[in-house]
Order: C-alpha cells, then structure tokens, then sequence
C-alpha cells in the first residue's frame, strides 16, 4: 500500500509517522512518499521520519521528492496537508480582521476566507494532477479551511474526503474521562468543519454525556473556553471552534493583547526543524504536542484502513450531504458520523438539529458556498458578499473594508487580484 503525502514536508509529519508505526497492522504501508517544495525542510522531515520507521520496525519505504510526478504514480491515497503562504500567511490571516473589531482565526471569519482563496486553487490544481498520475487514489484533505476544499474536491468530481481532529480528540478525551477503552465511547458529533457539537456521548450504546457534564463539565469547558454553565444549559458540548461565534468579542479581546498563534507556532516549527535536524532523534518530539494536531494520525490511518480495505466501520469525517441536513444543499459538505468503505463515506442519518445549531450551520453553508464561488472566480464583490453572508462578519460596510484589506495583504497568492 503507497501513500503519498502532499506537504510532506511539515513538521506535523512526525505525528503521521509515528501513527503508522503504531498501527502498521491497521494499515500496512509499503511505502511513504513526503512531496513537497520546500526541498531543506523535506530532508530534515524525511529524516526523522526514516528514523522513526526503523526504530519502529517499520518495513515501509519513506521516500521525498519535490515531484508531484514523482511521488504519486503508484498511489492508494493521498493525503493533502499544505498550508499556501505557510505561518507568514497565516499571521495576517490572525491579525488583519482584528482592525475591523473582527476575530482573526485561520478557519473562520475573513481569516478562513482569506485562507480559503489562497488555497482552494492550489490544492485543485494538484488534485488534477493526481487524478492523471493515478486516476483511483482516494484523496484525504486535511488541508484548512476542510469544509470548503472538500467541496471543492467533490465538485471537480474528485475521489475526496475531508478529515479533522476535533471528533476523534473528544472521543479520546472523554474515553481517558470514563476510563474506558476508546472504541467503546461513540459520538453524536453534528454540524460543519469547526462548527460542531457533541449532542450524545455513547459508551456501550448508553448515553452518558449528562452525567460527564456533571462529573467533568469544568474542565470540559475550561477546554473549549466557554462556561460550564453555558454547556449544562445546553446539554451539548460545543468545539472549541464554536467560541469564536459564542464569545467572539472577548476573543477578539485577547487576540489585542497578544501574539497571533501563527507567531507561536512559527518559533515551535523552528524548535522542531533543529530537533529533526539532529540524526540521533527518531521519535516524535513532544515539543509537537504543543501544536493543534493530536491524533490526526490515528483519524488518518483509520480512514484510509478503511476506503482501501472496504471495512465499513463509523468514522467522523467530512461528507457530501445528499440530504442528511434537509436544510442544506445537497452538496454541501457536512462533519457527521459516515460509514466508510471502498466506495467512500456516506453520511448516517442524523435526528434533526435543535434550532441553535441548525440556524448556525445554515448560515455557515451559505457562507462556505459563497466563498467556494469567490475562490474559483474571484474578485472584489464575491469576496465581500462571502465576507456579508459569514456571520461573524455581516455588516456591509464592514464586509467591504475587510474584502480590501484580505485582496491588498493576500494579492502575491490570488492570481486574479
Ligand atoms: C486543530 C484543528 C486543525 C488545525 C489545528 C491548528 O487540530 O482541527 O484543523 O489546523 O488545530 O493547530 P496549530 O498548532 O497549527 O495552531
Ligand atoms: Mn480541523
């Protein structure tokens, strides 16, 4: 089995790497190639990732390429992780709304617009690519914002499905809560990418949630920023993402008196380049759990496990509607629980959203469609209408600053500004 990651070269590789060492009999590799155009940065991830492999055991191949060409012919799955403009990009994606008393987050609000127009072209244009060195390969994206390049994806008629940490994070967490095995806890996870609630928590079917609000509601939303009360009221426990919307100006707030988290992260990723660069290092350095992505690995193997191996388990991960939200259109793309198999995820049915999720996730939708269209065709005016119709944003003479400020800072990225 080959598996070609695109942005190979990040310093969230390592956390890849070590997830197919531990689960090589889940998903067995013969061969890892990291492509990227960074060709210093390959090398140093390239290295520590060999040397994991052999550490491990592993038998599998861990090769690097700057090809695109190169690396995919021969591929079972691909998976795309590229951050366009790297935490450069990113930092004005955390700080230019912020003039506009606006969050500035990289996924959401005119930061995850921004990112989104950056990005939607270049991963469409590689999928293209891909789909002509190896016409079958599943495409795995776990590039930002997923919502929206999923739907891109799909809509160019891509084998593609999106993938995020924040399910399999609270499963882990509330299974670590329970002290139970993780594969006995299930959850009702619904909305959008970054625009979730939990609404049950099975363990062995049962429905224990209220009593984890209970027993551990404190931490649970010390963790996701919000308050405890907030989350027994609702009887739900909101992503972390959902704080952005439900305390957006004391985030904003916060954001005036410190430093961007691309700022943060960009000093972790020099820490973690001179650590890979050091030949004696040859497991994943626990600098990188200071970064957003655990588990990502283990949500990885177990999607492509199961699109390659035709295993028809229930994963989370980032589908076509088809009229699981009734609401929404039918290509939309939703964050549900989805049964994988060879022929890709299909979405569970869902029981129908309280109004407080379903007004949200309508809004969100309507925005990420706007934007799609923006980043396929560009200019001003579907910029600030996407900006108009994202309800963190939604003032007109708002949307039209914000629209200027996101084309002048981002226009060495958008081809058509
Ligand atoms: C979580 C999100 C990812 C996001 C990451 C950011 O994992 O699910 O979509 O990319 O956090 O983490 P970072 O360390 O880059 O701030
Ligand atoms: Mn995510």
């Amino acid at each position: 089995m080959k598996l070609v990651v695109i942005g190979g070269g990040s310093t969230y590789t390592p956390e890849l790497i070590d997830g197919f060492a531990r689960l090589r009999d889940t998903l067995p590799l013969s061969e890892v190639a990291l492509v990227d155009p960074a060709a210093d940065r390959l090398e140093l991830v390239g290295g520590v990732a060999r040397r994991m492999f052999t550490r491990a055991g592993h038998p599998g191949l861990v090769t690097t390429t700057t090809s695109l060409e190169e690396a995919v012919p021969g591929a079972d799955a691909v998976l795309i992780q590229l951050r366009v403009g790297g935490q450069a990009a990113r930092n004005v994606d955390e700080t230019f709304p912020l003039a506009c008393g606006c969050v500035g987050q990289e996924t959401t609000g005119a930061g995850g617009l921004a990112k989104a127009l950056r990005t939607v072209p270049v991963v469409l244009e590689l999928a293209e690519r891909v789909r002509a060195l190896s016409p079958e390969a599943w495409l795995v994206d776990f590039t930002n914002p997923v919502g929206i390049v999923t739907r891109a994806l799909q809509r160019a008629g891509h084998r593609a499905v999106g993938l995020c940490n924040v399910a399999i994070g609270f499963q882990r967490r509330f299974a670590a809560n329970l002290g139970v095995d993780h594969a006995r806890v299930r959850l009702d996870h619904v909305g959008l990418n970054h625009l979730t609630w939990e609404r049950a928590v099975y363990l062995d079917g049962v429905d224990v949630l209220p009593s984890l609000l209970d027993r551990h509601g404190d931490e649970i939303a010390a963790d996701v920023g919000l308050p405890a009360a907030l989350l027994r009221r609702l009887g739900v426990i909101p992503s972390y993402y959902l704080r952005y919307f439900y305390a957006h100006d004391l985030v904003v707030r916060e954001q005036l008196a410190s430093p961007p988290r691309a700022q943060e992260v960009a000093a972790i990723e020099r820490k973690l380049l001179e650590i890979y660069a050091d030949s004696t290092v040859d497991t994943k350095p626990e600098l990188l759990e200071q970064r957003g992505g655990a588990f990502y690995s283990e949500a990885a193997v177990d999607l492509v496990a199961s699109l390659l191996g035709d295993r028809g388990d229930t994963q989370i991960v980032n589908v076509r509607n088809d009229g699981t939200l009734p609401f929404l259109a039918d290509d939309a793309v939703i964050e549900v629980p989805a049964r994988v198999t060879a022929t890709g995820a299909a979405p569970l049915p869902v029981a129908p959203l309280h109004p407080l999720m379903a007004g949200l996730v309508a809004h969100v939708a309507a925005y990420e469609d706007l934007a799609l269209e923006a980043a396929l065709h560009g200019g001003f005016e579907r910029v600030a209408t996407a900006l108009l119709a994202h309800p963190l944003v939604g003032q007109a003479d708002v949307a039209d600053r914000l629209a200027g400020d996101l084309i002048a800072a981002d226009r060495d990225h958008l081809s058509w500004a």
